[in-house]
């Protein structure tokens, strides 16, 4: 299995390149599934999350090509990618296949508005917490279906003439439930108003392809979204937006080692909150005319508090990264997690590298620590796996993270991004 290795100490200097956000190209791969004609996506990052879900659309019928690629400095960094699916051949979303990637269980919106019918697999727990599917299915109901769960999967029906459109609010904000009821209203008849709908910038993303499609949906990136039905959609061609989760990311990473990078293809807008706990640890952070420009020198790292919540707040996503770069401040930091109750299991692996935190319910208290030491590391879930990686590279001497499957689900050619920086970071297979 591969692992990454890390030399910690050197600054970041140069361009990284980001790439497009995979929480936007998965919903919109599974729009793909209401209509007949061709989706054309383009800025689709290479994962191996967008390869898994590429098998489960395939399995419902969809036929997949690549034919373009966005190339820098001789290696591709994006790819465009055609999905057809002139027919459902199979409206069961299965256990082996489901239970491998969370957002697949989102097929049940277009199956469920398309067919008439869809039989799902229930994801299953995940390591960051217990993730219920409840508002998925309370919203559906709300749009008619009729759903019964058996044997570990969701069986959902629609009436004889299609969902029917209705008023929904969301008790919770999540950012699935809205992409799947959003997709599910596209189809149906009558007028469909959610309301409290996640705000992140993936669902207003998923929303304009749709409409690109032939949907008429207003009022995306607000907390109510109004979705007239339409008879069917039609292809079209829509660029995935930039992955926000990475440009923070390498911003953090920046913050951390000191230097000076421009983040490429990217925008402010899309994280603000988080920018600007950055810029209060200590970073310069400047719009640039394709992104965002990322400094430090000299001054150290201050420490910052920040509370994890629903766009526009502060993402839940960067909270690991976030924690990895406090460990270095000159102070002590507070970090609350609202979103997912078991998404501190990165910091006992933060802890083997020298940091200095405790755990009181949701907060984590971070006494920043002059020096971290590399040490062997263990990736627990995407983003935390990530964080580690930031604090290696401001540690002295050697880390080696194992369980690199992680990061290669959500972080397209991490190594060579970071390397291309100056940074000392290796992928080593056994
Ligand atoms: C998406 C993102 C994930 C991010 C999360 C929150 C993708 C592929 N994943 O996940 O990276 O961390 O948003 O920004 O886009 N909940 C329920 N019942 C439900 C559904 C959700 O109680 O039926 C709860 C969840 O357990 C969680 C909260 O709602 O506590 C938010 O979850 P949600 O926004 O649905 O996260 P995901 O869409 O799974």
């Amino acid at each position: 299995m591969d692992r990454i290795r890390i030399v910690g100490g050197n600054e970041l200097h140069g361009v990284i390149p980001i790439s497009g956000a995979k929480n936007a190209a998965l919903p919109l791969m599974i729009a793909s599934l209401l209509t007949d004609d061709t989706l054309t996506l383009e800025n689709v990052p290479h994962l191996a999350d967008v390869e898994q879900l590429s098998r489960i659309l395939g399995n419902h019928g969809v036929d997949i090509s690549v034919n373009g690629r966005r190339e820098r400095q001789g290696e591709s960094y994006a790819r465009t990618i055609h999905f057809t699916c002139r027919n459902i051949v199979d409206t069961t979303a299965p256990y082996e296949l489901v239970s491998k990637m969370r957002a697949s269980f989102w097929v049940i919106g277009p199956l469920l508005a398309r067919e008439g019918k869809a039989r799902v697999s229930l994801p299953g727990g995940c390591a960051i917490g217990t993730r219920p599917v409840d508002l998925f299915i309370e919203g559906l109901q709300a749009l008619s279906a009729n759903i019964e769960i058996d044997g570990g999967y969701v069986n959902a029906t629609a009436p004889a003439g299609g969902l029917i459109g209705a008023r929904y609010t969301f008790p919770k904000v999540s950012v699935g439930a809205t992409h799947v009821l959003m997709m599910a209203a596209t189809l149906a008849n009558g007028t469909t108003v959610l309301g409290n709908a996640a705000r992140e910038p993936e669902v207003a993303d998923l929303a304009n392809c749709l409409n690109a499609m032939g949907a008429k949906i207003t009022g995306q990136g607000t907390a109510t979204i109004t979705i007239e039905g339409v008879r069917s959609l039609s292809g079209a061609r829509h660029r995935v937006l930039p992955d926000r989760i990475e440009t923070g990311t390498y911003a953090m990473a920046v913050a951390m080692t000191g230097g000076d990078v421009i983040l490429e293809d990217t925008d402010m807008a899309l994280l603000d909150t988080a920018l600007e706990a950055i810029r209060r640890a200590g970073a310069e952070i400047t719009p640039t005319n394709s992104g965002i420009r990322v400094v430090r020198n000299g001054a150290g790292i201050k420490p910052v508090d920040i509370v994890t919540d629903p766009f526009p707040g502060f993402p839940t996503d960067l909270q690991a990264q976030f924690m990895g770069l406090m460990t270095k401040s000159n102070g002590v930091s507070h970090i609350t997690e609202t979103i997912f109750e078991n998404r501190f299991m990165h910091v006992q692996e933060l802890a083997r590298l020298g940091a200095k935190i405790s755990l009181s319910g949701q907060t984590a208290k971070i006494e920043g620590v002059s020096r971290l030491k590399g040490a062997p590391v263990m990736a627990t879930d995407l983003r935390a796996s990530v964080s580690l990686v930031i604090a290696g590279l401001a540690a002295e001497g050697e880390t080696m993270v194992s369980r690199v499957y992680h990061l290669d689900r959500g972080f397209e050619r991490l190594e060579e991004k970071l390397t291309r920086c100056g940074a000392h970071v290796e992928r080593v297979s056994d």
